[in-house]
Formats: structure tokens, sequence, C-alpha cells
């Protein structure tokens, strides 16, 4: 999995119950920067991005705006490729000439794609050595597998990320510990529950139609709630002292975001909890960047980066 190192052992969290992804992606973010300029200074090449997006979605159009945003902000090539409508066989052929472009490092098809559009066969046509979201099937397996080298999905990602960083303010590692992942997409779920075994962790994987769900959140030390349902995970179900992660965006009929926990009550349980806003979601915009720049280093032939627990 990643290599990393550990610096800052004083974590702003350490008094907090609150796990701020907003400030340590922030600082991730800032620390791709300074990578990827030396990188350019050593290399001559600036990492390169590629975001293509299809169709009208209000919500993708926000992520994507924020992903290139994001990408200039550290320094990196940034192309969004935005069409109200196309044909597979076109997207297909934009797919090719990014595999083909030696600027672009990462592709990233924004999903969901409009109907009429194979979302499997999009993906599937992604370069996997480009395919920083992690989806293509060759790095989906690789990771399942074990093998080092593959592209692991950007929020997975970053909710391991944050759970180290958490762990290491409280000293403690993933080793053995009872980690229950509520959720099963391919995005979230499945590569969550992959990279928490590669740590050692002991992994349930949860879903809706799950029967004791209250028993088994009652024994997870480590809690991933990744359901995509408003308030799904009742505070008192969370074990005293466990590591809440909730990947949930769900907006209420007010307007309001709701992760997938209730936040309030869990958070009188919970040793730390991520918030929403403010928690993973910061995270995945941060490893869409680090997966980038990991792909830049590859493509020059450069180590693999190192990721930081800062
Ligand atoms: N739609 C919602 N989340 C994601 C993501 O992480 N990657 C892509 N490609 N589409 C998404």
């Amino acid at each position: 999995m990643e290599n990393t190192t550990i610096e800052n052992s004083a974590s702003e969290n350490s008094n907090s119950k609150i796990i701020d992804g907003k400030s340590i992606a922030a600082r991730l973010v800032e620390d791709i920067s300074q990578q990827a300029q030396s990188f350019r200074q050593k290399s001559a090449i600036q990492p390169g991005l590629a975001v293509c997006i299809v169709g009208d979605n209000p919500a993708s159009r926000v992520y994507v705006r924020a992903k290139e945003k994001r990408a200039q902000q550290a320094g990196f090539h940034s192309l969004v490729l935005q069409k109200e409508a196309i044909s597979q066989e076109e997207l297909l052929a934009q797919i090719d000439a990014l595999n083909d472009d030696p600027k672009i490092h990462g592709i990233l098809v924004q999903l969901p794609l409009p109907q009429g559009l194979e979302e499997r066969t999009v993906i599937e046509r992604i370069a996997p050595h480009k395919d920083v979201d992690g989806f293509h099937t060759e790095n989906s397996g690789k990771l399942m597998c074990g093998i080092e080298g593959a592209f692991v999905p950007c929020t997975p990602l970053g909710c391991l990320h944050l759970i180290r960083c958490q762990l290491h303010t409280m000293r403690d590692s993933l080793e053995g510990k009872n980690a229950l992942v509520v959720g099963r997409s391919n995005i979230v779920g499945k590569p969550m529950a992959a990279l928490l075994l590669a740590e050692n962790a002991t992994v349930t994987i949860a879903h809706s139609k799950t029967r004791n769900l209250p028993e088994l959140c009652q024994s997870a030390e480590l809690l991933i709630a990744a359901v995509g349902r408003a308030n799904f995970i009742k505070g008192e179900w969370v074990k005293q002292g466990a590591i809440v992660i909730d990947v949930g965006i769900n907006r209420a009929e007010n307007g309001a975001l709701l992760g997938d926990v209730e936040f309030d009550k869990a958070q009188k349980r919970a040793a730390a909890i991520t918030p929403v806003p403010g928690g993973v979601g910061p995270m995945t915009i941060a490893m869409l960047l680090w997966n980038t720049l990991v792909a830049a280093h590859k493509a020059a032939g450069f180590k693999k980066p190192e990721i930081k627990i800062i």
C-alpha cells in the first residue's frame, strides 16, 4: 500500500474528538504542491490531470470545478473536458487521446454518466497507469489481491489517511482492530475493506440489508459509514471509544448536509469522529492530486513519493 513517513507527532487534533478533514486535507495539498514543484525542477514535468464530464448534473459540475481549482492551486496542469452530450464512441475516442497525451498523467471520468453511456466500458478504456480514480478492474483487482502499485479510489484512501493520522495521535495502530465498514460500493465500501485488511485489521462489511447492525456497531473499534442514508447509524450503536469515519453526504429537506451517522449522539461515545461537512469530503480531492502526483512520478521512472502523516 502507501509508503508512509511520520512527521509532526503533535497533531492539532490531539485534544479534540473532531477529526478535522479540512485542515488535514489542506496540509496534504500543501505537501503535494511542494512535492510537485520539486518533481518539476528535477524532471521538467508538470503533473497533469484531465477530468471528463458529460451532461448537466449540477452536483457533478460543482465537484469537477473543485477538482480543477485544487489541481491548479497545487501547480498541476489541469484539463477539463466538458460536454452536454456525447456518444459513447466519441467519449471513448476522447479517452484514447488522453491515454496517448504525454502531458496527462491522470484521467478521471466524472460519474454518474448520463443514460446511454456504459460506465464500465468507459472506465475500462482508461489506461490503468492513468486511472487515478482506481476504478479500472486492473487496479481494483490488484488492490483485492494485495499487489503493490495499484491506484486506490480516492475516498477510501482519504479515509485511511484520516484513520492513520488519528491513530498516530493516539499512539495506536490498526493491527487486530475490529473494523466495521457499512456500505459495499465499488467506490468506497469494498476498497475500504481491502485497505483495512491490508493493515491487518479484522474487517466486517455490512450494508443496508444487514440484520444485526446495532450489535456489529457495538463491537466496532473503528466504524466507517458509507451507506448513503442520512443518520442511518444511530448514535447509541457506537462503541464507547470508537473511531468513527462518516463518508455520507446526504442533503436534508431543509438543505443541510447530513452524514450517515447521528453526529451529536455518536460524538458523545466516540474517541474521535469526522464531521459532515469538513471530514472525509475534502480528503477525496487531496487524494486525487496525490494519485496524480504518483502517476507522474511513475511515468518519469522516478521513485514513488511518500505520503506523510501530518
Ligand atoms: N462521482 C462521485 N464521486 C466520484 C469519484 O470519486 N470519482 C468519479 N470519477 N466520479 C465520482
